[in-house]
């Protein structure tokens, strides 16, 4: 139907007639005559109408914005002063010659260019949404990514092979979706939170390099960067020990934002343990670009008077911690620092302590703070000395459950790193290594897995994991990316016994294990090699490289906040006769929620 896009237009066509297709963009008539910009896969056009041709001018003036076109013309250059240097199409324009209108469009509810469009009417109309300019270059550097991951891969003898959908539950720590089976009533398929047995099989099938790009399933609460279901880029490998995937990773990284974003990444990517993380930055994801850090003061604060110091400061799981903020004092007023006291709030912190440093050369008379009469000169000029708290600044403080202190205080270093605009612009990546295996659950009072049950410990814990679950280290890694996880992995057990008393570690005994996992307990039996492997996020790799903050923006039909699509109305209500096919009762009516039910049907709570 066309001979060029329209995007695709330059000066060496002047002088030519060229057919193009695609969208009408607004159209606008000076002077008697009418431009359109028209719009294809590969970008813009202008088109002009003259008044001369009365038949082809008639038919440009029914043209309502996003009119399927097709039109015939002359590439010319424009004139003088009219060029648009904003667009790679800028210098020249097709003077129509024969206009076709293929389809019409009713009027938009909204308009592409409309700025601050509310989330609701874009993805209920989804399809227009992903005509706009911002959502097309989202899409199309997702395809990038994938292409150039897809092709690292292969160029590194990885093969691609797919894992099955309707699976049995794959433990990552959330709730699994269920898919009820017809044929074996009362039974459910899981779908994969993760292919992570499967590939592990694989493994023990030989392959040695796998890949896949592959959906996986998740019901968690949601965040920005969190979907019901999402994509990973999921990798595994036999003979490799850490060191040996870790560097075939980076490498791969390093291609990807050298070819995608003319990026260089440090080589080796720096490392930093669980523990320094956690400690440094009271996160396991540390964001590095923002410069603040927290310090530690628990053993200056033992014997004061200030209980709500001195308490935390002998308590074995209690943690006290200061972050200092530069110019903070000079910065901050008194009813933002009350704001940042109900922020950290959110995380459990009972207050949020605080030192302004009004003059540091005065000592004690130079500070100003409720809690300065509760401690006494030698801990508050050493809490200066390793703050390095200098004129201007302010120092806050938490004191709680080294958990407490850790959520708060880290999620204020990167709240502070916003408002005052701390964060240095540059990309921030690293590994974080030596993750605890196991994390004591209070709730459940168990022990349960940091990583995933199938993580291998170090050599060095592989005889006490069980009896000290506290402080066995797993040969795990996450890779994160300006305080984002964009990939986890480990080295895995390959040994049945191993992997049964890490089972029963977690409280799977025997019975159970061999019921859930039976089948990989089997495959460690006969020559699994020693492997592992890492999944990469895609959504969240992307969502990053295209600057957005809502890894949605990056993923052509995402789900809600709320976990539901609003452009199919998913997930809806099923009439009786395919619920008495999977031999199915509800317990509730489905709840309609103001979104209205497909398919009400004939159910019956109870
Ligand atoms: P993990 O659970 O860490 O590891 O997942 C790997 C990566 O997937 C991304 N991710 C998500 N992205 C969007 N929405 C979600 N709900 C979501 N959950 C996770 C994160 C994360 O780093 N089987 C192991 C991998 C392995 O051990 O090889 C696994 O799934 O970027
Ligand atoms: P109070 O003695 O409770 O009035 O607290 C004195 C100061 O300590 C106030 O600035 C509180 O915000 C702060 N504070 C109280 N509890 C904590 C805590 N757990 N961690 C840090 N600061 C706290």
């Amino acid at each position: 139907m066309r001979s060029h896009y329209c995007g695709a237009l330059d000066e060496s066509l002047v002088g030519q007639t060229v057919t193009l297709c695609g969208w009408a963009g607004r159209r606008r008539d000076h002077g008697g005559v009418i431009f359109v910009d028209l719009r294809d896969a590969q970008g813009v056009a202008q088109v002009v109408f003259d008044p001369t041709d009365k038949e082809s001018f008639a038919v440009a003036e029914s043209v309502r914005t996003e009119y399927v076109l097709r039109v015939t013309g002359n590439v010319r250059r424009r004139p003088a002063g009219t060029v648009n240097t904003q667009l790679p199409t800028g210098s020249i324009e097709v003077a129509v010659t024969k206009i076709e209108i293929l389809n019409r469009a009713d009027a938009l509810p909204f308009q592409l260019d409309e700025p601050g469009l509310s989330e609701a009417v874009r993805l209920k109309y989804r399809y227009l949404d992903l005509r706009r300019d911002f959502m097309q270059r989202n899409i199309r550097l997702r395809h990038r990514v994938v292409k150039i991951l897809r092709r690292y891969l292969e160029d590194n003898g990885f093969l691609e092979v797919e894992t099955p959908m309707l699976t049995r539950s794959t433990p990552e720590g959330a709730r699994d979706y269920l898919v009820p089976s017809r044929t074996h009533p009362g039974h459910f398929f899981a779908l994969p939170q993760s292919p992570q047995l499967f590939k592990q099989l694989l493994m023990v099938a030989g392959y040695e390099r796998y890949y896949q790009v592959v959906r996986c399933f998740r019901d968690e609460d949601l965040r920005a960067d969190r979907q019901p279901e999402f994509t990973q880029l999921d990798i595994e490998t036999s003979f490799l020990d850490e060191d040996g995937v870790m560097a075939i990773m980076e490498d791969m990284m390093r291609r990807l934002f050298k070819e995608v974003m003319n990026l260089d990444l440090p080589n080796p990517l720096p490392r930093l343990s669980y523990a320094e993380a956690v400690r440094r930055f009271g996160s396991d994801r540390p964001d590095l670009r923002v410069p603040l850090e927290l310090v530690d003061v628990a053993d200056l604060v033992k014997n004061v008077e200030f209980k709500v110091f001195r308490e935390p400061a002998n308590n074995p799981k209690g943690r006290v911690a200061a972050l200092r903020v530069p110019s903070g004092g000079e910065k901050l007023t008194r009813s933002q620092i009350d704001e940042y006291t109900v922020f950290v709030g959110q995380y459990g912190a009972k207050g949020l302590a605080y030192i302004k440093v009004n003059d540091a050369a005065k000592g004690r008379d130079g500070l100003q703070s409720p809690i300065l009469k509760f401690l006494p000169d030698d801990a508050i000029a050493e809490i200066m000395k390793r703050t390095g708290a200098k004129t201007g600044d302010l120092i806050f403080f938490g004191a709680d459950t080294a958990k407490v202190v850790n959520d708060a205080l880290g999620a204020l270093r990167l709240k502070l790193g916003d408002d005052l605009g701390l964060k240095d612009e540059a990309w921030k990546i690293l590994w974080v290594v030596d993750f605890p295996m196991f994390e004591y659950d209070a709730e459940s009072k168990r022990w349960v897995a940091l990583h995933h049950p199938f993580t291998s410990p170090k050599a060095d814990a592989m005889e006490s994991f069980d009896k000290d679950p506290s402080t066995a280290i797993a040969r795990a890694y996450d890779m994160v990316l300006n305080g984002s996880e964009i990939g986890g992995g480990s080295i895995r057990i390959h040994r049945t016994d191993v992997q049964e008393r890490v089972f029963a570690t977690l409280g799977i005994d025997h019975d159970e294990a061999r019921a859930k996992f039976g089948f990989l307990l089997d495959a460690l039996k006969f020559g699994a090699p020693p492997h592992g492997g890492i999944a990469f996020g895609l959504d969240r790799v992307c969502a990053i490289m295209a600057g957005v903050d809502s890894i949605r923006d990056v993923i052509a039909f995402p789900k809600t906040q709320k976990a539901s699509c609003l452009l199919t109305e998913a997930p809806a209500p099923v009439d009786e006769k395919q619920l008495r096919e999977l031999s199915l009762r509800l317990r509730v009516a489905p709840k309609t929620e103001g979104e209205p039910a497909a398919v009400a049907g004939d159910v019956k709570s109870g």
